[in-house]
């Protein structure tokens, strides 16, 4: 069930070209965008890794899938679910890296759900599919909600990385390549 390096690379090679959809980027291009604005903001290597590794949920299930990956890309939320992407990719990644590139993946949609609730402005930059999944993944935190998630460990990280995830769907948005962002994997993996 784990993955090692060359599996992350090997999922990043098959599925990475697919259409993010909904959006004007493909999966691979989604990642590096929120990595290279991760490095552009001088985050530490573990969250700039977490950046890169963040949606590797979506293509999970591909890797080990024997059906037609035609439209196993579309993005679940135009058929009303919600895939958990966050937590499915935790099991892989576990014995690989620690809590500080795995927490802000485990919390980046939760931190979406945060900013909504504090912070006025944020929720008119989601994009449509954004907002459809937003509803699906328990919709904007309460008063409540929103004190309990900011207390927790790397949440402060997941906000971080979820403000360079939403800003990560352009399509004419120049990035260093793969090989690049991996070197920061390298660093923060286990040996
Ligand atoms: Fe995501
Ligand atoms: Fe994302």
């Amino acid at each position: 069930m784990a993955l090692n390096l060359h599996d992350i690379d090997r999922l990043f090679r098959r599925h990475g070209h697919t259409q993010y959809t909904g959006e004007p980027v493909t999966q691979l291009e989604h990642a590096l965008q929120t990595a290279a604005l991760a490095e552009q903001e001088n985050a530490a290597p573990a969250l700039i890794a977490a950046s890169l590794l963040h949606d590797l949920g979506h293509m999970l299930e591909e890797s080990d899938d024997a059906h037609d990956t035609h439209d196993v890309h579309a993005t679940p939320t135009m058929a009303g679910i919600d895939d958990l992407h966050q937590y499915r990719i935790l099991p892989f990644l576990r014995s690989l890296f620690d809590d500080d590139v795995l927490a802000p993946i485990r919390l980046h949609v939760d931190a979406k759900r945060y900013l909504c609730a504090t912070d006025p402005a944020y929720f008119s930059t989601l994009s449509a599919d954004s907002v459809r999944s937003l509803q699906l993944q328990g919709g904007v935190f309460d008063e409540r909600q929103a004190t309990a998630f900011i207390a927790l460990p790397y949440a402060a990280d997941a906000v971080r990385l979820r403000r360079w995830d939403d800003l990560a769907k352009k399509a004419d948005f120049a990035t260093p390549d793969y090989a690049h962002f991996s070197r920061y994997l390298e660093r923060c993996a286990h040996n």
